[in-house]
């Protein structure tokens, strides 16, 4: 028998870190890569991360030797990012906020926001105003890494993704699927599934998330609203940092690379 949630996902960090956390490897070796590009130094960065989750990304940064702070709206993703952070013997520096309104006491070397968390935003407004506070964290020089899905306005467009991941006797297996995606209110509809695999229960926990649609032309005049970051460099979820590509109307994906001027 399967016992059906309505839930919010992030309300369960315990298995969005099993399963967005086991794909950590592409994206940490890309940020490293993209320090290392993008950077004058590479050591002891001080990094942050808004909208940092369970931290899937951050505590590995430490363990790397940089000095990490992130925030999060949900309070049970940021109670277990802290907990795996002092886990590994780091102090538990992610805290509480919202992405659109936040100021670091220490300005950073860089901050990054992966994997559409960006487009949780679903105003101009709280867009624009999440661009001006990376801006104001950053040191001069400093890179902000963005990553997110837009909508490509020619060709074919994807619809449905999948991921699953497994540790000892739990297994979670997710799937993606947009619903409906209005351009003129700019929000794309998306049905989350969790489907939760132990030896003895099977639950499936279900939720719908709207993220901000970005078409090529929505996402040029974001970056122009914000005259303080340069785009220095455009890649995508391949997360190859040798592939540098363009944004044109087929492009479904990017991360891009902006620097404080
Ligand atoms: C797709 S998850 C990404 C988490 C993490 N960055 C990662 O890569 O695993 C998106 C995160 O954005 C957070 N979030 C959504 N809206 C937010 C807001 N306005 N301010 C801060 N965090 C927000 C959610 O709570 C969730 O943890």
């Amino acid at each position: 028998m399967t016992d059906i949630i309505s839930g919010n996902i992030y309300d369960y960090p315990r298995y969005y870190d099993l399963v967005f956390g086991s794909d950590w490897q592409a994206e940490y070796k890309f940020l490293n890569a993209c320090f290392a590009k993008y950077l004058k130094s590479q050591d002891h960065l001080r990094l942050f991360e808004p909208a940092c989750g369970t931290g899937r990304l951050l505590y590995r940064l430490a363990q790397a030797g940089h000095e990490v702070s992130g925030l999060d709206l949900n309070e049970r993703a940021v109670a277990f990012c802290n907990q795996r952070l002092e886990k590994h013997g780091f102090p538990p520096s992610a805290y509480v906020a919202d992405m659109s309104d936040f100021t670091v006491k220490k300005k950073v070397n860089a901050a990054f926001n992966t994997i559409n968390s960006f487009r949780h935003l679903l105003t101009q407004r709280a867009a624009v105003k999440h661009m001006r506070c990376v801006a104001a964290a950053l040191k001069k020089g400093g890179i902000y890494i963005l990553g997110l899905h837009l909508t490509p306005t020619a060709g074919e467009i994807t619809n449905h993704e999948d991921w699953s991941a497994g540790r000892g006797h739990l297994r979670v297996n997710t799937s993606m699927t947009t619903t409906s995606r209005d351009l003129a209110t700019r929000e794309e509809r998306c049905a989350m599934v969790f489907d939760i695999y132990t030896p003895t229960r099977h639950q499936r926990l279900e939720d719908e998330i709207i993220f901000r649609i970005y078409t090529q032309r929505q996402l040029q005049q974001l970056l122009r609203s914000v005259p303080e970051l340069a785009l220095v460099g455009v890649h995508d979820f391949t997360y190859d940092i040798d592939a540098e590509t363009t944004i044109d109307e087929h492009t479904e994906d990017v991360v891009l690379v902006l620097r404080k001027r």
